[in-house]
């Protein structure tokens, strides 16, 4: 806490806390994650049972809600969602204006944003029927426009999506169908990305949710805000860490496989090499995370059924993980595996390639974005975000001639 009448002769105090480590800049009845004991509810009910109980849609549902839906409840909010996942038309003459070497994470960005310019009755994020309207379109939408990105990078056509389908049944089949062949979905594969979306819809107050409860309380319009969490989730010390496991997963296979996870964990360990155990750790978990342990069970299911248990990489990833759980460094430190450390093995082996992971993220966090921004806004207290800053520059000085400086 700092004193800031010291500083600038102004009165009152404010607290300095770099990267936020114990400032709570909201009140939320959304999440509760409790670290120490590794546990993670989704408005009261523990994310083990919404994953087995549940699917991504009753999540949703419930995030933005408050309650899980009843059956009347559940088969409307399916159909509402089902029946908007097309996109203007226009957006893929947008889409087309990328490279086709694009990082899918800044098509998305750019997509989602655009929405903004497609869809002008659901611009007013002050609006609750607007916020409303923009919630479905975005849930809806997002795993058109992933699908989209995808096939634009791979040159292929686009694949319209199919109502009929369930929301991550479609979502395969927009992903990996073709015009002339008949998609079959894999139900075990159905589910697994069902769950990777449950399990990544919400987690409080992340980097990513910040961006976009800041972003919103600008009064900006939520297509806005949302291409803001994209873009923050992009980085590779939040979203972007599960692409970055792979990576790294991958170079070590390629110098010299499970033979040498041991040198590379010591040199993860050696704070000058700058290299980090990518997957691993986590701000506030500091037992274990709790989506890692469902993960890894969804990451067995889906090696068994598609015949790859004995997957190099999954076998170095386990490697790594029985190493850092015996060495004192990460033990010490409670650096445990975190959600991305299977979730990039379970896409991996599902044939999403590892560019779109974060991009996979990004669709099943958009629920929880909303929901934070809705309640955000639908508090009739909520004031702009303006963080203060500790200046540490220089005093007031003259301005000199060019020639004098
Ligand atoms: N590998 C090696 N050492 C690590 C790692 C890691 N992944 N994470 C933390 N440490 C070490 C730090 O060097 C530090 O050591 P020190 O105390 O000797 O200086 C100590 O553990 C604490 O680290 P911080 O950076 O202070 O921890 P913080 O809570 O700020 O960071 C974070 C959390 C960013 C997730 C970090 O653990 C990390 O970079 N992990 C790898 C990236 C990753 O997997 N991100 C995904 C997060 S989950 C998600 O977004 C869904």
């Amino acid at each position: 806490v700092i004193d800031i009448r010291k500083l600038y002769g102004q009165s009152g105090m404010f607290t300095y806390d770099p990267g936020f480590l114990s400032t709570a800049a909201c009140q939320s009845a959304i999440t509760y994650i409790d670290g120490d004991k590794g546990e993670l509810l989704y408005r009261g009910y523990p994310i083990e049972q919404l994953a087995q109980n549940c699917d991504y849609l009753d999540t949703c549902y419930l995030l933005l809600n408050g309650e899980l839906p009843n059956e009347g409840q559940r088969t409307d909010f399916h159909k509402l969602v089902l029946d908007h996942t097309m996109v203007h038309e226009q957006m893929q003459f947008f889409l087309r204006g990328f490279r086709r070497d694009a990082h899918p994470m800044a098509v998305l960005t750019g997509l989602v944003g655009a929405m903004s310019a497609f869809y002008h009755d659901s611009t007013d994020v002050t609006n609750p029927e607007h916020r409303h309207i923009a919630a479905i379109r975005l849930i809806s939408k997002m795993p058109t426009l992933v699908a989209m990105a995808y096939k634009y990078g791979k040159g292929e056509p686009f694949m319209y999506p199919r109502n009929e389908l369930s929301y991550a049944g479609n979502f395969l089949r927009m992903m990996f169908g073709t015009p002339c062949t008949d998609y079959q979905v894999n139900p075990v594969i159905e589910r697994a990305l069902d769950r990777i979306f449950i399990l990544h819809a919400d987690h409080e107050q992340n980097a990513s949710t910040s961006t976009v409860r800041l972003c919103g309380s600008s009064g900006t319009n939520p297509f806005a805000a949302i291409a803001a969490g994209v873009a923050c989730l992009w980085g590779p010390a939040h979203g972007g860490a599960n692409e970055a496991c792979l990576n790294m997963l991958e170079d070590i296979q390629a110098n010299g496989g499970l033979a040498k996870v041991g040198e590379f964990m010591e040199q993860v360990k050696d704070k000058n090499s700058g290299v980090r155990l990518m997957g691993f750790g986590h701000r506030v978990y500091k037992n274990y995370d709790p989506r890692a342990t469902l993960m890894q069970e969804t990451c067995n299911e889906v090696l068994a059924a598609l015949g790859l248990e004995n997957d190099p990489l999954f076998a170095l990833a386990k490697k790594v993980e029985q190493i850092a759980l015996e060495d004192d460094y990460f033990v010490q430190r409670k650096l445990y595996p975190n959600v991305d450390f299977y979730s990039g093995i379970v896409q991996r082996a599902i044939g999403i390639p590892v560019k779109l992971f974060t991009g996979i993220f990004a669709l099943a966090r958009t629920v929880g974005w909303i929901a934070q921004l809705n309640e955000q806004m639908a508090d009739p207290e909520y004031k702009i975000g303006r963080p203060r800053q500790l200046f540490t520059g220089a005093a007031t000085r003259d301005v000199k001639p060019a020639n004098q400086r």
